[in-house]
């Protein structure tokens, strides 16, 4: 089976073009310099020319303040985008895997959101992500929309500058005596790994088209991850709860995004690890930690 990989040096993307070349797929990785999925005529001509089975597409814009400062640029790549993806899949007959977003939901429900929740988007990102989403549901006559949160892996996230939440953590360990991180917005953290694993049981498995949440089981808040990120790692750095308003968010974001598989489990489709052992076998694999 041939894949198309669109963010293949992202985060997600890497591990999806890495556990797919080991099963044997014919993978084709795509970047950003052969494929600006916001260049329709571009994403035509090269989706079409790569003639995949099965079209992957984990490329966005996501970093929350950049899209808040630009949403027309937001909405290019996360919404238009994902429509001009959904239109060349159809002229492929390829399946499309578009990965969507836990911040489609405003949080207020405080308790995990299933699929068929009311989203309700806090800014530009997340209604540019929504927009995207719906564009795949109502356009891509064969596809999976797929929700992850809080990802991580072992691949830099440029975006981000370079670092994701885990690695930050064991730097700032190491940099300073104490650390100080927000406990007032729960999420599930989530390794890529775990969800390019989670595409590939979905592929094999014959999932019915639709929306799906896939994040690891279970959930805890930004202080909650550091903590175990330390006890994991025998640091010996203090690490305090951030007093309210000490880090102040510049663009709002929900504060409770956690996410129930229910469309896997319907499907007994679910394999996504609880956080912690997932969080265990990153940092033995990219820190030999344990
Ligand atoms: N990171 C998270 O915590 C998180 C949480 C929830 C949902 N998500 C969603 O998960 C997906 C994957 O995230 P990630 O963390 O793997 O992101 P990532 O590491 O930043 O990877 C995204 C990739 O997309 C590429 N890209 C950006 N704009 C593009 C464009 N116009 N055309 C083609 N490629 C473009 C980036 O290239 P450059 O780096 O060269 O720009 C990068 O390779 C995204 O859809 C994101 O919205 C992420």
């Amino acid at each position: 089976m041939k894949l198309a990989v669109i963010g293949a040096d992202g985060q997600l993307g890497s591990d999806i073009v890495e556990l797919f070349r080991a099963e044997c797929f014919d993978v084709v990785p795509l970047t950003i310099d052969r494929l600006d999925i916001a260049d329709n005529r571009q994403v035509q001509r090269v989706l079409a020319e790569a003639g995949a089975d099965v079209i992957i597409n984990t490329a966005a814009m996501h970093q929350v303040e950049k899209c808040e400062a630009d949403p027309l640029k937001a909405f290019a790549v996360n919404a238009l985008g994902a429509r001009n993806i959904a239109q060349a899949a159809n002229a492929g007959s390829s399946r499309l895997i578009h990965i969507s977003t836990d911040y489609v939901f405003s949080g207020e429900k405080m308790e995990p959101y299933l699929e068929n929740d009311c989203p309700l988007p806090l800014n530009a990102y997340a209604n540019s992500k929504l927009a995207g989403e719906l564009f795949v549901r109502s356009l891509a006559q064969k596809h999976y929309v797929i929700r992850v949160s809080g990802l991580y892996g072992k691949n830099p996230c440029l975006e981000k500058g370079g670092l994701n939440f885990v690695d930050l953590m064991l730097k700032l360990a190491r940099e300073r005596s104490e650390v100080r991180v927000v406990d007032d917005e729960v999420l599930t953290p989530t390794a890529t790994k775990e969800v390019a694993r989670q595409i590939l049981k979905m592929l094999n498995g014959q999932a019915e088209d639709g929306l799906y949440h896939a994040t690891a089981e279970g959930s805890c808040s930004w202080f909650e991850f550091a903590r175990e990120i330390f006890s994991l790692s025998h640091s010996t750095v203090t690490l305090n709860k951030a007093e309210p308003g000490e880090f102040p968010a510049k663009v709002p974001r929900p504060s409770y995004s956690v996410l129930e598989n229910h469309n896997l489990k319907k499907q007994n489709l679910n394999g996504m690890s609880f956080w912690k052992d997932a969080l265990k076998e990153y940092l033995k694999e990219k820190h030999h930690i344990g």
